[in-house]
């Protein structure tokens, strides 16, 4: 029997109309080969949503994200949309995506592929083999804590305020998901923090710590964040999955990402208690190349893929994507971000058809 699903689509803005093409030619492809069905609608968001509704994320965009089995995110911002207040930003709405679908969980791996280790800023063998999973916390911490703002001291000086914040349940809930994905990889968890110096931190330890219990069969350790950032550039192969909070997580996963070459390779997926995930590439909105063909395309491809695996149960799916991206890889082709001696040159739209060849 065919399965039926819906998807949101939200192209966003830059590069994203381009490589969100590919994916979803990519994706009815493999529909037609495994008897899936795709249902896909498109929605606005970020400067797009700006632009033509004057907020980042509309109330009917999150309506039509709730009501769909899997929402796939290009990228949103732009330098023309960065001196907005702070409500009316791009990254504003997506952190309210992220909150109003309840996606505490965001998963981000960052794995070397073998044709493209040297496209590395490390040494071959200190990034050969890499394949770290980062579980980040994604709706809480000093993201959303509250209090938040800018005010004015009784001094008339003003002062801004973020306040860094996790409750015991929000620690477990990211707790949970990272040892059981860490059961499913390798077998070793790392939780990142600066328990050293802050309280909200000794809480994150003392809940993991507890949580170990009840997974005997995975290793934890405790890093501090600074150690953490140094570790993954000394030695990242010590790591497999790691877990922490908001701000360590966005800035660790981008260190992450970057062991691996390219950050136009790189997938991510967030996920709630139930509901609909949302799966973006870890890269941004690229403006400076938006329209001219040039983008890489694999990153949305490959979150299409993490759609499939995690959000849809479609791992037979999610492996031929994966596939075929390598299969790519192994022939040669290549767009600008990853191109190196010898290797065929590829616009974004070429590089989907060579895609579409490789699945077919
Ligand atoms: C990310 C981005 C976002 C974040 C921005 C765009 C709000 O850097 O997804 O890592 O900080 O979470
Ligand atoms: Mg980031």
């Amino acid at each position: 029997m065919t399965q039926h699903y819906r998807i949101t689509l939200l192209p966003g803005d830059g590069i994203g109309p381009e490589i969100m093409a590919v994916a979803v030619t990519v994706l009815k492809t493999v529909a037609e080969q495994l008897d899936l069905s795709f249902e896909f609608q498109e929605a606005l968001m970020g400067g797009a949503a700006i632009d033509a509704k004057g907020e980042p994320l509309p109330m009917e965009t999150l309506e039509v994200c709730r009501n769909s089995d899997a929402v796939l995110l290009s990228a949103i911002g732009g330098d023309q949309w960065d001196t907005l207040p702070r409500h009316l930003r791009p990254e504003t709405g997506l952190l309210g995506l992220r909150a109003g679908l309840g996606l505490f969980a965001n998963l981000r791996p960052a794995k070397i592929l073998p044709q493209l280790i040297d496209a590395s800023s490390l040494k071959r063998e200190v990034v050969d083999g890499v394949d770290i999973m980062v579980v980040r916390e994604l709706t809480g911490g000093v993201y959303f804590g509250q209090p938040k703002g800018i005010f004015t001291t009784e001094t008339g000086e003003k002062r801004g305020v973020n306040t860094m914040a996790y409750t015991e349940s929000e620690i477990d809930r990211i707790g949970r998901v990272a040892f059981e994905t860490a059961l499913k990889r390798g077998k070793k968890l790392c939780s990142v923090d600066k328990a050293n110096v802050l309280e909200v931190s000794q809480l994150w330890r003392d809940r993991m710590t507890t949580l170990a219990a009840e997974y005997p069969d995975v290793e934890l350790s405790h890093m501090y964040v600074d150690n953490a950032a140094m570790q993954l550039l000394r030695w990242p192969k010590q790591f497999d999955t790691i877990v922490t909070s908001n701000l360590f997580g966005d800035i660790l996963s981008d260190a992450a990402a970057m062991l691996t070459g390219s950050i136009g390779m790189l997938p991510s997926a967030s996920l709630g208690a139930s509901g609909p995930g949302l799966f973006e590439p870890v890269h941004g909105s690229a403006p400076d190349i938006a329209g001219q063909d040039k983008a890489n395309p694999l990153a949305m491809v490959l979150s299409a893929a993490m759609m499939l695996r995690y959000g849809l149960n479609q791992a037979i799916a999610a492996d031929r994507i994966e596939q075929a991206v390598l299969k790519v890889l192994d022939q040669g082709d290549r767009t600008a971000d990853i191109m190196s001696e010898g290797m065929t040159l590829l616009g974004c739209q070429a590089m989907g058809n060579a895609l579409i060849q490789a699945i077919s």
